[in-house]
């Protein structure tokens, strides 16, 4: 969410005429831009996949359940600015509020810590949605103290949250575990629900989950967001949640041109450290020795090319990882992303970028370490590729020769464990058994080995097909 606050006459205005505030509204102007826009073409990448705008979309059952109301909710952790200094949360109530807050203090098991509270004005920004007019509020607490567990909780004076503990990042690399999902996506409420609930039962001090994408299926329908924001739910105001849009996150407006989701914004709070144009859709975090890269795939990957230069080129850390939803080795048949491929993988190679994170092809495979091409596998650098799916919706796999470990029809979760010079991955379902692991280890000088530690049960995979009787 940007950071300057809407006239409120503009907030009479859109509760009397309902009128529609796209993503364009809530872009910050003066959000600092690494490196300046490039006027030239884009490249030519795979076509693109959009949610289908022509066809009516069918209502969400109980959709009217996630209207908003002055209660608040939706309430989402995020990063906008350091982790070891400050912390974001935004929230949603229906238009009657206007003057919200929210209060921080150190937490304290004893209950009066309360009383040492301090109150945050918000930054409340209007959103008219399919359900109606809703208010997204937003607060970044600035001025925290690293490595300490504070309690805040998000209201207006009447209804408040209940209070909530967050532990702000150390100010230095420390050993920390974060989450990563693929695609969400479909049946958020009744199946994705148990990816989130599994992973945070499996992994309860995780520092933040990846979402690499497709959260929903179709961009602009609130039920949809709602169901994502519930499936998670007190999760979600404890665990900071790190986000790229996937091409389900884009629609069409009726003039056929793609946009970002008029939800995105509101309901996350984000870096705006990207390139101009893409605030909170491209952007960095760096946390206890980790540096996270969320690219958008969905539009103007050549300006982040030149920007991820400066990033990558800058990079005082460890580790790097970068997130994106398309992924640059498909896993699905037919979906190959070669141009961006050619695009990008030069940079992920020049920077020896550690691991990818992706989503897209509702399948998993996870790669060995790649250099230069699926065929050039090297044990002593490379990048790691993964591909995974936590929602229900499912593709074919296509199998291929750089993929170590892959599944068919598995909703997963992966667990990452940062310490030290080891990075350790985890690949569970959702029912909880591992289903694929691997260590990183630096060895100086840019080297990373790569140990396997794939467990002994089988893969998932569809029966082949029959083959076909022989003619006689
Ligand atoms: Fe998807
Ligand atoms: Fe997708």
């Amino acid at each position: 969410m940007k950071k300057s606050r809407l006239p409120l006459l503009l907030l009479a205005l859109a509760a009397i005429f309902g009128a529609s505030f796209g993503a364009r509204e809530f872009s910050a102007q003066n959000a600092p831009a690494v490196v300046p826009p490039l006027p030239s073409a884009q490249p030519q990448i795979a076509p693109e996949i959009l949610p289908r705008q022509s066809s009516p979309v069918a209502p969400v059952p109980g959709a009217v359940a996630h209207r908003a109301t002055a209660i608040p909710d939706r309430i989402i952790l995020s990063f906008q600015t350091n982790p070891a200094r400050s912390q974001a949360v935004t929230w949603r109530t229906d238009a009657s509020v206007s003057g919200a807050v929210a209060q921080i203090a150190l937490a304290s098991a004893y209950p009066k810590f309360v009383e040492t509270a301090r109150t945050v004005e918000a930054q409340t920004s209007p959103l008219q949605t399919d359900l109606g007019l809703a208010h997204y509020h937003s607060v970044n607490f600035v001025g925290l103290a690293p490595s300490t567990l504070y309690a805040y909780r998000v209201g207006d004076g009447t209804n408040w949250s209940e209070w909530i503990h967050f532990r702000t990042a150390s100010d230095g690399a420390e050993p920390f575990s974060f989450i990563y999902f693929g695609d969400a996506q479909n049946e958020i409420k009744s199946l994705w629900s148990r990816a989130i609930r599994a992973a945070y039962s499996d992994a309860p001090r995780a520092r933040f989950m990846i979402h690499a994408g497709d959260l929903i299926d179709s961009a602009n329908t609130d039920a949809q967001w709602g169901e994502w924001a519930n499936a998670g739910g007190w999760i979600n105001s404890m665990v900071p949640s790190i986000v790229v849009p996937g091409n389900h996150e884009y629609g069409q407006n009726p003039g056929g041109i793609k946009r970002l989701s008029r939800h995105w914004r509101p309901m996350f709070t984000l870096p705006e450290n990207g390139p101009r144009g893409l605030e909170e859709t491209c952007y960095f975090v760096d946390y206890q020795g980790v540096r996270i890269i969320a690219l958008n795939t969905e539009e103007k990957q050549l300006e982040q090319a030149v920007w991820l230069e400066t990033v990558l080129g800058n990079n005082p850390h460890k580790w790097t990882i970068l997130t994106f939803h398309r992924p640059l080795y498909s896993s699905a048949r037919g979906r190959e992303n070669v141009a961006l491929r050619q695009l990008w993988m030069p940079i992920f190679d020049k920077y020896r970028v550690d691991l990818v994170l992706q989503g897209h092809d509702h399948t998993y495979a996870r790669s060995k370490n790649l250099r230069a091409g699926v065929n050039v596998r090297n044990n002593q650098s490379g990048t790691v590729y993964v591909v995974s799916v936590s929602g229900p919706k499912m593709y074919e796999l296509n199998r291929e020769p750089w993929m170590a470990r892959a599944a068919e029809d598995t909703q997963l979760y992966q667990v990452l464990t940062v310490d030290g010079n080891t990075l350790r991955y985890q690949a569970r379902t959702v029912t909880g058994e591992l289903y694929d692991a691997f260590d990183l280890v630096k060895k100086g000088r840019g080297v990373n080995q790569l140990v396997e530690r794939v467990p002994a049960a089988p893969e998932r995979l569809r029966p082949a097909p029959a083959a076909a009787p022989k003619p006689r």
